[in-house]
């Protein structure tokens, strides 16, 4: 099994729901380590940077919205396939396809508010985690 390093959100909804403890305590149950993490209130262009690839989809102009309504948790989670262990962690992308026990199940509604993102892939990861961290940000341990 591989260690990788896979960047999660903790976007606005959760964040106001106060639910930044229960799901990092989530992650780190399940063996992923927090090797780096900032609390950001991300302007439009940054979120925007961040989304670039749905620039094209009819629901982007709502996501940028929501993803800068509020203040989200940034992290950089390591551990063996830690892409793929995130991302059943999360559950499915609408909370309501979301099987019971996931964090999406737990803590979202709808699609559009859905209280956590996490990368889909290694490039994915390598990308996302360079547009919020620098190398010195990231305390491997
Ligand atoms: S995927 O797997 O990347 O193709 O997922 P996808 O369903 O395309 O969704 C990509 C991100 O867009 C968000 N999303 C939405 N936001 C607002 N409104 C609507 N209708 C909507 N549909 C999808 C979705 O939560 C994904 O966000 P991230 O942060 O990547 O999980």
């Amino acid at each position: 099994m591989a260690t990788e390093r896979t960047l999660s959100i903790i976007k606005p909804d959760a964040v106001a729901k106060n639910a930044i403890g229960e799901i990092i305590s989530r992650f780190e149950k399940a063996g992923l380590k927090v090797v780096a993490a900032k609390m950001l209130h991300l302007s439009e262009e940054q979120a925007g940077g961040f989304y670039a690839e749905h620039k094209e989809r009819p629901f982007f102009k709502d996501l940028v919205g929501f993803m800068t309504s509020g203040p989200v948790v940034v992290q950089v989670l390591e551990g063996d396939d830690a892409i793929a262990k995130n991302r059943d962690l999360m559950g499915a992308t609408n909370p309501k396809e979301a099987a019971p026990g996931t964090i999406r199940a737990d803590f979202a509604e709808t699609i559009d508010a859905n209280a956590v993102h996490g990368s889909d892939s290694p490039a994915s990861a390598e990308r996302e985690v360079a547009y919020f961290f620098s190398a010195d940000e990231i305390c491997p341990r």
